[in-house]
């Protein structure tokens, strides 16, 4: 009896096994994995581009085994955050083989078989966790936005009007740009609004960097420019202005005693003002890194007032 039981048992799983395939042959034909394996370039140009990248060649996916950077540093860890509908600072567990910001990241590969994987994996509305509920809603360059967010806003002020730069890591992390783009993330009595390139530019991050060509460097496109404004003078004009202003900042940083000589944060307890400024300026030149590009307005009246209040 115990036999015959085993027996159907394993006839039982071996159908559902002959089922279970045959219904996936049904659905997939080899036909399909043709429109993306065949002899183009679709997946080999994206690759090489990627080689020229830090999403396909950088080193930092490796933290990616610690439950606080998985979501962002591990490609297969933010596919599996999504999936879940958590955000980097709710996962739970570091991903033990981590993997860099891989094409499966961002496109659905593997999903369909067909060419309908291209689609990302979330275009959805992005909360800003460093923030409370303020929402970044850039269109596909929401998908960037999960991962390029500050992961932390500078605290408030103690009773002595004093603000503790707690390590040489201190500062809302690097990637803020999505923030940056928000007007928000700086520190001070500084009002920032979303900038133009923020509201005008259609799908954000992924117009310019990303553009129409399909680049896969993830640089900033210059043809994507052209549809509103000459690009090359008003970006190298407002650069060179901004690099010079981060020069001053820097400097006034190292004479206070806040910015070693390496730059890196001086740990320490200091006032209000200068301990933003020192925030400010890891803010705008060492995380965010378009020198005024993702928005201009609120990048200049940030340098401004951190240099007023040292000076
Ligand atoms: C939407 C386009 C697309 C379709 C359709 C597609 N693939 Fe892929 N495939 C990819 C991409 C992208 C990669 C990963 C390339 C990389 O990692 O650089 C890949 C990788 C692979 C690899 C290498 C091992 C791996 O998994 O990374 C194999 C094998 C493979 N595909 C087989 C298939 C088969 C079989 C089918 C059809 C049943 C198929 N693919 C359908 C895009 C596609
Ligand atoms: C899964 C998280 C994730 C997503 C999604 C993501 N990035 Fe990144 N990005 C990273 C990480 C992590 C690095 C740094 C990698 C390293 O140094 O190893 C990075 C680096 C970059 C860099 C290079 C920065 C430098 O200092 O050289 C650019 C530019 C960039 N990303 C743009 C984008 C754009 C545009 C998108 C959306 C199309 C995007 N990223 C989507 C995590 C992500
Ligand atoms: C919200 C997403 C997010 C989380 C969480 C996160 N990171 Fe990152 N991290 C990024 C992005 C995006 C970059 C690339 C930024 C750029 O180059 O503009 C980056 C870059 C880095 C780099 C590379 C810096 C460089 O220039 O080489 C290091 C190191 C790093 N992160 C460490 C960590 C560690 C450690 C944790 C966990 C304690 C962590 N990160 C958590 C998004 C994140
Ligand atoms: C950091 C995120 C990111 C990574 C990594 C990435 N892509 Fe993309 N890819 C995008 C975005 C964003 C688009 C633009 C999508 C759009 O406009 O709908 C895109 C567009 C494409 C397209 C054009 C899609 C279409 O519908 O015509 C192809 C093909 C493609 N990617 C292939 C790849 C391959 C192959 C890899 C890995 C070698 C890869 N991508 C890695 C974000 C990424
Ligand atoms: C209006 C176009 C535009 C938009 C929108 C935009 N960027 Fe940029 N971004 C730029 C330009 C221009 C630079 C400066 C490039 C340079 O100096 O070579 C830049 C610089 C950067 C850098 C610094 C590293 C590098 O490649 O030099 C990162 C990282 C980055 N952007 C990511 C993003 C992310 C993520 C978003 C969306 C949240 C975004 N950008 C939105 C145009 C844009
Ligand atoms: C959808 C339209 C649009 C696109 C696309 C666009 N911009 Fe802009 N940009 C604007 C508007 C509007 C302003 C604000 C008005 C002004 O100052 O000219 C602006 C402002 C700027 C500024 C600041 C100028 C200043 O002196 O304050 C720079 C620099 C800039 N853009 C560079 C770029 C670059 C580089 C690209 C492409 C990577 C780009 N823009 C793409 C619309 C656009």
């Amino acid at each position: 009896m115990q036999k015959r039981t085993r027996f159907m048992g394993a006839a039982l799983a071996l159908a559902v096994l002959l089922v279970g395939t045959s219904s996936l042959f049904a659905q997939v034909q080899v036909t399909d994995c043709m429109a993306c394996h065949n002899d183009t370039t679709v997946i080999t140009e994206k690759q090489t581009a990627m080689s020229e990248s830090v999403h396909g060649t950088g080193e930092a996916y490796v933290r990616g085994t610690s439950a606080g950077c998985a979501g962002c540093h591990s490609g297969g860890a933010f596919s599996a955050m999504v999936a879940a509908g958590l955000t980097p600072n709710t996962v739970e567990a570091g991903d033990p083989n981590p993997t860099r910001q891989s094409c499966r990241a961002c496109h659905q590969v593997h999903t369909s078989y067909t060419e309908a994987d291209w689609a990302l994996e979330t275009t959805a509305a992005v909360n800003l966790y460093a923030f409370g509920e303020l929402t970044y809603d850039g269109g596909k360059g929401n998908l960037c936005a999960n991962c390029h967010q500050p992961r932390r806003a500078i605290a408030e002020p103690d009773a002595d009007g004093n603000i503790a730069v707690t390590s040489t890591h201190w500062g809302p992390h690097h990637g803020p740009q999505s923030a940056m783009l928000l007007g928000t993330g700086g520190a001070g009595d500084v009002a920032g609004v979303p900038s133009f390139h923020y509201r005008l530019v259609g799908d954000t991050c992924v117009t310019c960097h990303i553009g129409a060509d399909s680049s896969h460097t993830f640089e900033a496109v210059s043809s994507s420019c052209d549809e509103c404004h000459a690009p090359e003078e008003d970006l190298e004009s407002v650069q060179a202005e901004i690099a010079a202003q981060i020069a001053e900042l820097g400097d006034l940083l190292v004479a206070k005693g806040l910015l070693d000589e390496a730059g890196h944060p001086v740990v320490g307890v200091y006032p209000a003002a200068e301990a933003s400024a020192l925030w400010n300026y890891i803010f705008i030149s060492i995380e965010d890194g378009s020198l005024g590009a993702h928005n201009t307005p609120y990048t200049r009246a940030l340098l401004n007032a951190s240099i007023a209040a040292l000076q």
